[in-house]
């Protein structure tokens, strides 16, 4: 961890600050005047955003952690030396995620244990500590990176889609668990979007992947209004608005058949456009 100069103003701790949403989210706190805890694996990217930020909106404090979210004993190595060094975290934003595509009885075990202990666990562990100390100073606000398939089963991203309705369930469960307190939870539940996901996920060869796609910065925008405001609930952009409320009308199998179509890879006919097919 590397820390610059002290520090008097508001911090937030964002995952997955190297890349895609994270690091949209990283600048639009900077702009704000917030100091920065980036973390995620690649410390180089890290380091770069975070310097330039720092001179950019002339931040106070910004602090780079490089730490592999999919080991359990990282959300535990964060908080204690972030308290080492005096941090106090106002906002915690729990964005550092990853999906793999396949069948679930031919994809990679050790892989999914990862995926899960990156999506879920570590969103519980890193939650469970912050937020103690919010409670105590009756003050804070929490982001969760949900997507739009926290609605719906997701046939060849099931564990993906799966760890994803447990974020959903336990940010609207901790929103009534603090409902009198002076603390706000934030469910964000992005549509495809333009970032390195579908191909860390090998999914870049999907129907959803090569469809209609939300730009980080669009995302990162939506989701930080919404956060400031303390709803409980974003899903930006209109189609993925109406996807969502779909899935309340649809029963899920349906809604497991639409996903799995989207899930497929592309094929011939799908590249063609509507003028070719003439
Ligand atoms: N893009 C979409 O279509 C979409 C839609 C809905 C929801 N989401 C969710 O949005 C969140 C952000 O994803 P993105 O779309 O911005 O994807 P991305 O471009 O792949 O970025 C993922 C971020 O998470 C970090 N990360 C991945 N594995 C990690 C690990 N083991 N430990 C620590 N950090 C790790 C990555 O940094 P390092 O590689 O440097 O560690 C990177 O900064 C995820 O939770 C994802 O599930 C994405």
């Amino acid at each position: 961890m590397k820390t610059m100069e002290g520090n008097n103003q508001k911090t937030v701790l964002i995952t997955g600050a190297s890349n895609g949403f994270g690091m949209e989210f990283a600048r639009l706190f900077a702009k704000d005047k917030y100091n920065l805890v980036l973390v995620a694996r690649s410390e180089d990217r890290l380091k770069e955003l975070g310097y330039s930020l720092q001179d950019e909106y002339q931040l106070e404090h910004v602090c780079i952690v490089q730490s592999d979210l999919s080991r359990p004993e990282s959300p535990q190595e964060i908080y204690d030396q972030l308290k080492q060094n005096g941090i106090t975290v106002d906002v915690l934003v729990n964005n550092a995620g990853a999906g793999l595509h396949g069948f679930f009885h031919e994809t990679d075990l050790t892989r999914e244990m990862e995926i899960i202990q990156l999506n879920i666990s570590s969103v519980v562990h890193l939650t469970k500590l912050f937020l103690k100390d919010m409670v105590a100073r009756d003050e804070g606000k929490i982001l969760n990176v949900a997507s739009i398939v926290s609605f719906m089963p997701s046939p060849l991203m099931s564990v993906y889609a799966a760890s994803k309705a447990f974020v959903l369930s336990f940010t609207e469960a901790l929103q009534n668990e603090l409902k009198d307190k002076n603390i706000t939870v934030t469910a964000l539940c992005p549509g495809p979007s333009d970032t390195y996901f579908f191909k860390r996920a090998e999914a870049e060869n999907t129907r959803a992947a090569n469809g209609p796609m939300s730009s980080p910065e669009e995302v990162a925008r939506d989701g930080y209004a919404a956060l400031m405001k303390g709803e409980s609930r974003i899903v930006p952009g209109i189609m993925n608005k109406v996807q969502a409320g779909a899935s309340n009308l649809l029963p899920d199998s349906a809604l497991a058949s639409t996903m799995r179509y989207q899930m497929e890879e592309m094929q011939e006919e799908d590249r063609k456009t509507p003028e070719s097919k003439l």
